[in-house]
């Protein structure tokens, strides 16, 4: 059996955050890159583009990331086709601006699906042959969402919170591994995440950095080793600004934000 190709795979590449990320990555790093999410279509022509462009080698796998048992089905998919995770991008995510009573059930429960057990299953699939090379990156994409509650996006932000808290201490336990793991946070980036959300129009989708300056802060913090990072000059007090509010001031302007 020949020895596997160390890839980097990235969720939710077919448009925003996902695809400036292997943009970036095709330009600057030239490792195997295998692109992930529904739209197999969009991701074919972004990987024929970066090929061209970079003489990279590009894989496309269409997938459902909500679906129970995705992540074992990605992660078989990629062992048969004899590559082994080097560098996991857990991008894929999605939220839902409504009252949490008038969100559809089948909704809510494939965003906790995706932005939360997909890829707690994917990190446990890829950290031990990351182990056993002393070696390996892991970024998830949380959210300024993350450090508080947040009205209208109350599962979003939970599953947002989950996704940092998660990544800080994967990262304390798996440093001596020489594994680096980053929690990547975010504030409004301009994709098509605020289409699906039902997001455009509040003050927060007004001001917005783009998907390209996240994913460079993202991929510099990840391989300078930091744990978390908030993307944007403007966002970048706002962990600190949270912890010395009071809650009730801080979720009260966090709706206020989102307000339709
Ligand atoms: N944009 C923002 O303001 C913002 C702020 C903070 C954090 N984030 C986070 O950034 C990440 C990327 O979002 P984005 O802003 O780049 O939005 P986006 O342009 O809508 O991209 C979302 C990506 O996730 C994929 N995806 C969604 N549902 C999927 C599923 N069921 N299975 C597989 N893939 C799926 C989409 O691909 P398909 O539709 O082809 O499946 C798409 O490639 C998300 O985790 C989001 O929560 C975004």
């Amino acid at each position: 059996m020949s020895t596997p190709i160390p890839v980097t795979l990235i969720t939710g590449a077919s448009s925003g955050i996902g695809e400036a990320l292997a943009r970036q990555l095709a330009a600057e790093e030239k490792q195997v890159l295998v692109l992930v999410a529904r739209r197999q279509e969009k991701l074919a022509a972004l990987a024929s583009e970066l090929s061209t462009a970079h003489g990279v080698k590009v894989e496309v796998i269409g997938l459902d990331l909500e679906k129970p048992g995705s992540a074992a089905a990605l992660m078989a998919e990629v062992g048969q086709r004899g590559f082994v995770v080097d560098t996991l991008i857990n991008n894929a995510g999605f939220g839902i601006n409504d009252r949490f009573a008038d969100m559809p059930l089948d909704r809510v429960q494939g965003m906790m699906q995706l932005n939360m057990v997909t890829l707690t299953e994917l990190c446990h699939a890829v950290l031990p042959s990351m182990r056993a090379r002393k070696g390996g990156r892991i970024m998830n994409i949380a959210s300024v969402a993350a450090f508080q509650a947040c009205p209208r996006f109350a599962v979003y932000g939970a599953t947002k919170s989950y996704v940092l808290l998660f990544s800080e201490a994967l990262a304390a336990e798996e440093g001596r591994n020489g594994i680096k793991v980053t929690a990547v946070c975010p504030g409004a980036t301009e994709t098509a995440f605020h289409d699906v959300a039902g997001n455009r129009g509040t003050f927060a989708a007004k001001i917005m950095d783009s998907a390209d300056t996240v994913a460079r802060s993202g991929m510099k913090a990840l391989n300078s080793g930091r744990r978390m990072i908030v993307t944007g000059l403007m966002n970048k007090p706002l962990p600190f600004l949270v912890r010395i509010s009071p809650r009730f001031i801080v979720t009260w302007f966090a709706g206020l934000l989102v307000a339709r």
